[in-house]
């Protein structure tokens, strides 16, 4: 299937997840299964969450990790936490502050989640393919990423 047609899919089955209850953590849950098992390029997909100033590792499939707590500023996912915005690296060899999760990963894209201005995680996704992410990867996260945050905010005012 075509990258447009597919991803145009995840999204609609990801508002009917979201849509489908209030427990926030089956909702990360779901969403991290459906995208590991939809797009195979995605080999470690998980949620951080911010936790006391700090990344907290969520939900997630994939090989465990050691980062389970991550400083803002720190690897990948801690820039775009302090940056709150999409980071993508085509090549993580080539990065300096960078936190191997798996020798086998090549690139990645992080994706953060804002609710009413504040920064409560991200999305993380790791692939063992160089370049992997591309602006369809960083639409469909966004996307999702907005999903959550419109949840988040709905079931906080309920
Ligand atoms: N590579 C990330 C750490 C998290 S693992 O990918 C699961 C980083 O540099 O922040």
């Amino acid at each position: 299937m075509e990258k447009p047609q597919l991803f145009a899919e995840i999204k609609k089955k990801v508002r009917q997840i979201v849509d489908g209850t209030n427990n926030m953590n089956d909702i990360y849950c779901a969403i991290v299964k459906l995208l590991d098992e939809k797009i195979p390029y995605y080999d470690w997909t998980g949620f951080y969450f911010m936790k006391e100033g700090e990344l907290v590792l969520g939900p997630y499939v994939g090989k465990p990790t050691e980062h389970v707590r991550i400083q803002v500023g720190q690897g990948i996912c801690g820039q775009a936490a302090a940056k709150r915005e999409t980071i993508i690296v085509d090549d993580v060899a080539q990065e300096d502050n960078y936190l191997a999760c798996s020798l086998e990963t090549k690139s990645e894209i992080v994706v953060p989640i804002e609710v009413d201005g504040e920064m409560i995680g991200e999305i993380d996704i790791d692939s063992d393919q160089l370049a992997a992410f591309d602006d369809q990867d960083a639409d469909l996260l966004e996307y999702i990423a907005q999903l959550i945050a419109e949840k988040v905010r709905s079931v906080r005012s309920s």
